[in-house]
């Protein structure tokens, strides 16, 4: 618990996560940061949050955020020059966000994934329905040595009500990562409480602030006072900061 608190403030902060794992700061490669000048700004809020590292997530979604290895590096380069020139001494690193689409099997098969410490692949995919080479995508990651980590399953509504699904990927041994501010019921109650039935049964791995722009460091900022959230800090056994 007292990871919770700054000791020089004793404010509430996400210094227990220290790590952030999921993010859209890089200048103008997605839907997040559209230029340098916000990735800064976005990584002065989260630094005054408690948040010590980074490694970000482009989007690699061939139909609508055709990254690759080139355009995230480049990315990445200009946004390190910018934090040096701001004389900003963090952390900045990127893996990426992949979907599983269509897409997904050619990508997998040309290998090389970019990838979180553990060679873990962060994946997303459509919250309405099941991608069809949903299982067979996880299954071929393991098989090609990477670890999955799900990005934000809360929000993947095709789960329903039996949430089954949950268990079922956290006994494979997919690792589970949820956005913070699904607790505070940003997205919607129904995300809420996935959220929140991930955090009681104990199936989740990483918090990530998912962060895209001004609005969402300015909710993570006010959610620290939401007693859900100094639970879900409180709650897991977060693996954020064994990613430094
Ligand atoms: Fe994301």
């Amino acid at each position: 618990m007292f990871g919770l608190f700054r000791k020089k403030t004793s404010r509430a902060d996400y210094g227990a996560l220290g790590v952030d794992m999921h993010s859209h700061i890089l200048p103008g490669i997605d839907d997040g940061a559209p230029d340098v000048e916000t990735s800064l700004q976005l990584i002065r809020s989260l630094l005054d949050m408690g948040y010590r590292q980074f490694i970000t997530t482009p989007h690699i979604y061939p139909e609508i955020h055709p990254n690759n290895r080139d355009t995230i590096t480049h990315a990445l380069a200009t946004l390190r020059t910018a934090l040096r020139e701001a004389g900003m001494d963090v952390q900045v690193d990127a893996a990426a966000e992949y979907m599983i689409d269509d897409a997904f099997d050619s990508t997998l098969q040309q290998g090389n994934l970019l990838t979180l410490p553990g060679n873990r692949v962060l994946v997303e995919m459509s919250t309405m329905s099941v991608p069809p080479n949903l299982d067979q995508s996880l299954f071929q990651l393991q098989l090609d040595g990477y670890q999955p980590v799900i990005a934000h399953p809360e929000r993947y509504l095709f789960v329903g009500k039996s949430r089954t699904r949950f268990h079922d990927w956290h006994d494979r041994g997919y690792e589970l990562q949820i956005n913070l501010l699904s607790v505070t019921g940003y997205y919607s109650p129904v995300v809420k409480e996935n959220a929140l039935y991930l955090l009681k049964n104990n199936l989740v791995h990483f918090a990530g602030t998912d962060a895209h722009h001004h609005r969402h460091t300015e909710l993570l900022g006010m959610a620290l006072k939401d007693p859900n959230m100094q639970r879900c800090l409180e709650q897991a056994q977060w693996l954020n900061s064994t990613l430094a």
